[in-house]
């Protein structure tokens, strides 16, 4: 197989990608709107059972649009300090308070491992291959990126430095995501403990290029087409999207996440662990203004601890509890249809 261009890598005419984006934005129907129009789509297989993803691939398998499925490499730092988190747990009672949401209960009956149902997630990928797997927050073993190589999937790591790419070419992999610190949601990086210097996505993917011959995907503050344009000319095979997309009918984006991204109150964006205990860029709101500070390097406990509490923030309108992840580009997240998003982006290519 032919390795080299955009439209052998992934497929498609457009050198766009419909970034995954788990915890609820993409949806089948995302995914469907986003190939329609041209673009390549991830399913985002992070916090689905194995079974749940399954069922969504079976989905997408049905279109003829060729598809990508992302998975979370397992952290492999140390679980982290009781006490830390107990006293993070502490930090933000209030907050939990705010939705009667019992934190010592949930610090009492958090996973004592939680790999994301890794294996089996693997087994379903290699038993029922699809055309692209992608995978963030590590390197994912050589073994398994052999594995699906040989069941006749592309394979793509996430990046976010020169050092991380050059060793993602070590373990064998197509091609790379290489995401810049302005993208929304969780960064990418293998060393969550890192909070990556503010940069420009395009040089990102500069340096990347300068170091690995592998195709690039570039991911990070896509705010329209002359952003596009400048990641391609930068050395990138094709640019990914999410934050753009949230806002759009077919994304599942809550509600009040989906207000939030148009809401003049939250003028800015920053990048913080006090969501999850990985860094992850979202709109500044209370929540991630008083604990961005105290939030220690604990993913996913940090994930499990909080998740209730954001689950009621969501449902009940409460922003200022709620991660809204955003990259750098969320005022020029649109509503509409997703096609409308592709084929704004694809206007200059
Ligand atoms: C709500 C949200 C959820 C995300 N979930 C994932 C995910 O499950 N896997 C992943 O590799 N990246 C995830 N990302 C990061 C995107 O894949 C992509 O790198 C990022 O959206 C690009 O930057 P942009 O948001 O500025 O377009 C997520 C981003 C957002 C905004």
């Amino acid at each position: 197989m032919v390795r080299t261009t955009p439209a052998t890598l992934l497929g498609t005419d457009l050198p766009l990608v419909a970034a995954p984006m788990a915890g609820g934005p993409t949806t089948l129907d995302l995914l469907a709107a986003t190939t329609d129009a041209g673009a390549f789509a991830f399913l985002a297989g992070g916090y689905q059972t194995p079974d749940a993803l399954a069922d969504q691939i079976r989905h997408a398998q049905h279109r003829a649009r060729p598809f990508g499925v992302n998975l979370f490499v397992p952290s492999t730092t140390p679980a982290p300090d009781p006490a830390a988190l107990a006293a993070y747990a502490r930090e933000i009672t209030p907050d939990a308070g705010a939705h009667d949401v019992d934190l010592d209960a949930v610090l009492a009956s958090l996973p004592a491992t939680d790999d994301d149902a890794w294996a089996a997630k693997i087994d379903l990928l290699r038993r029922d291959p699809v055309p692209v797997v992608s995978f963030t927050f590590g390197p994912p073993p050589a073994a398994d990126v052999a594995a699906l190589r040989a069941a006749g999937s592309v394979v793509l790591v996430t990046v976010t430095t020169p050092q991380e790419a050059a060793a993602a070419a070590g373990l064998g992999a197509d091609g790379l995501v290489v995401q810049g610190p302005r993208a929304g949601g969780h960064s990418g990086t293998w060393d969550p403990a890192r909070t990556a210097a503010e940069a420009r996505t395009a040089g990102v993917v500069a340096a990347v290029a300068a170091r690995t011959g592998l195709p690039i995907i570039a991911a990070g503050g896509v705010d329209g087409p002359d952003a596009v344009a400048t990641l391609l000319q930068a050395g990138a095979q094709a640019v990914a999207v999410g934050t753009l997309l949230l806002r759009t009918d077919e994304a599942g984006t809550s509600r009040t996440h989906r207000d939030a991204l148009a809401d003049p109150r939250y003028p800015t964006t920053a990048v913080t662990r006090a969501f999850t205990g990985r860094p992850a860029r979202a709109l500044v709101n209370g929540f991630l203004t008083r604990h961005d500070a105290h939030a220690p390097v604990a993913y996913p406990q940090v994930h499990h601890l909080t998740r209730e509490l954001r689950r009621r923030a969501a449902a009940a309108g409460d922003a200022e509890r709620l991660h809204l992840w955003a990259g750098t580009g969320y005022r020029a997240a649109a509503t509409g249809p997703a096609a409308d998003v592709v084929g704004s982006l694809a206007a200059r290519l």
